[in-house]
């Protein structure tokens, strides 16, 4: 019999931040995230500093996450991690600290797909309204763009998705070009709001049915620049804030093109978004503007659940404990998992 309440530890290391929450049930009481700054220098996460950082940070994460929770480690039920996808180093910190903890509480450990979590975290209660299912979800991160088919908690089909960069990695390239820091999506986006989206134009690429391309934009974008300082050496400085909008206006209306087709194509008009790009306000405010003009529902994560955070695991979490879908010390991270 599943008790009530039940209580859920969750841990997210995949890439570069150290998360953990604590549940009860499907709502959360503790969600901590200890990111970590030491890639910003590199424009970029190195693996094996994220791992270190990881084990560095995991302990008095979970302690802190504890705390805040007002829960006991003994009143825990089950322990619930991120399998994959993500950096193997990263992952691999992760598992071993819920496996160790579940063996020692002698709880269930329960295995998470990163990405459902990101769509999935539209489930944390927070008394709003919920998606039904079936619904489109649509993934955007540094890692991830894809459109998905979300039929239940555990079932996704995967409709359309990137060729080769994902949305996040075409804002980070493109903000370092611009000599912003990583992750550089953030910075574009602030800058996007105080400049004019059609300052500078940019093709957006042709690629078939529901999938995606960014890696030609980011080329663009490189000789646009080159073409440009030539002739003036201050041209970013000069023109930052048009520069933004232009990009962010050009990769919100490619993703924007998609997710029309998909509903086209599906007549599904639920649209969930989630991801780190789902904290950007170019794709928020398009999507808002569809809710209104058409008979769209649309749902986009609370900013604290949009880049990675454990509390989107600890949803997946609860839900396999209610399906008993359990996890033995036996089990592997992933680096790369199919939906
Ligand atoms: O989901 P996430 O935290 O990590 C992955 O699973 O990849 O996503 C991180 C990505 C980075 O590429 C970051 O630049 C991007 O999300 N991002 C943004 C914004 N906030 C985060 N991109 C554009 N606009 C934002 N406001
Ligand atoms: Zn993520």
């Amino acid at each position: 019999m599943t008790p009530n309440p039940t209580y859920i530890l969750a841990i997210e290391s995949s890439c570069d931040d150290t998360g953990v929450s604590v549940l009860k049930n499907d709502q959360i009481l503790s969600n901590v995230v200890a990111k970590q700054d030491i890639h910003e220098e590199y424009g970029g996460v190195i693996p094996e500093l994220a791992s270190r950082a990881h084990q560095a940070n995991i302990v008095p994460t979970v302690d802190i996450a504890l705390k805040k929770a007002g829960i006991r480690k003994e009143e825990l039920h089950a322990i619930a991690f991120t399998q994959g996808p993500g950096l193997m180093g990263s992952l691999l910190v992760g598992s071993s600290f819920a496996k160790s903890m579940a063996m020692a509480l002698d709880i269930p450990l329960i295995a998470v797909h990163h990405m459902h979590a990101h769509i999935l975290a539209h489930f944390i209660d927070e008394g709003q309204e919920k998606p039904q299912f079936p619904f489109l979800g649509v993934t955007i991160s540094g890692g991830h763009t894809q459109i998905l088919k979300v039929n239940s908690f555990f079932d996704m089909e995967v409709l359309g998705e990137t060729t080769d960069d994902a949305v996040g990695e075409a804002y980070d390239k493109t903000a370092k070009l611009l000599g912003f820091s990583y992750p550089g999506g953030p910075l574009i986006d602030k800058y996007a709001q105080e400049g004019n989206p059609k300052a500078f134009v940019f093709t957006k690429p042709k690629v078939e049915g529901l999938n995606f391309s960014f890696s030609g934009l980011k080329t663009q974008i490189m000789y646009f620049l080159q073409k440009n300082i030539k002739e003036n050496p201050a041209f970013i400085q000069e023109n930052l804030a048009d520069i933004c909008a232009s990009i962010q206006h050009t990769i919100v209306s490619i993703l924007m093109d998609k997710i029309n087709h998909a509903v086209a194509q599906t007549q599904i008009y639920q649209v969930a978004i989630g991801g780190g790009v789902s904290a950007n306000k170019g794709i928020r405010c398009a999507l808002e503007k569809e809710q209104e003009s058409k008979d769209w529902k649309v749902f986009i994560p609370k900013f604290e659940y949009t880049t990675d955070n454990a509390a989107m695991i600890g949803i997946v979490g609860y839900y396999k404990y209610l399906d008993q879908q359990f996890a033995d010390a036996t089990v592997v991270s992933k680096p790369r998992i199919e939906i």
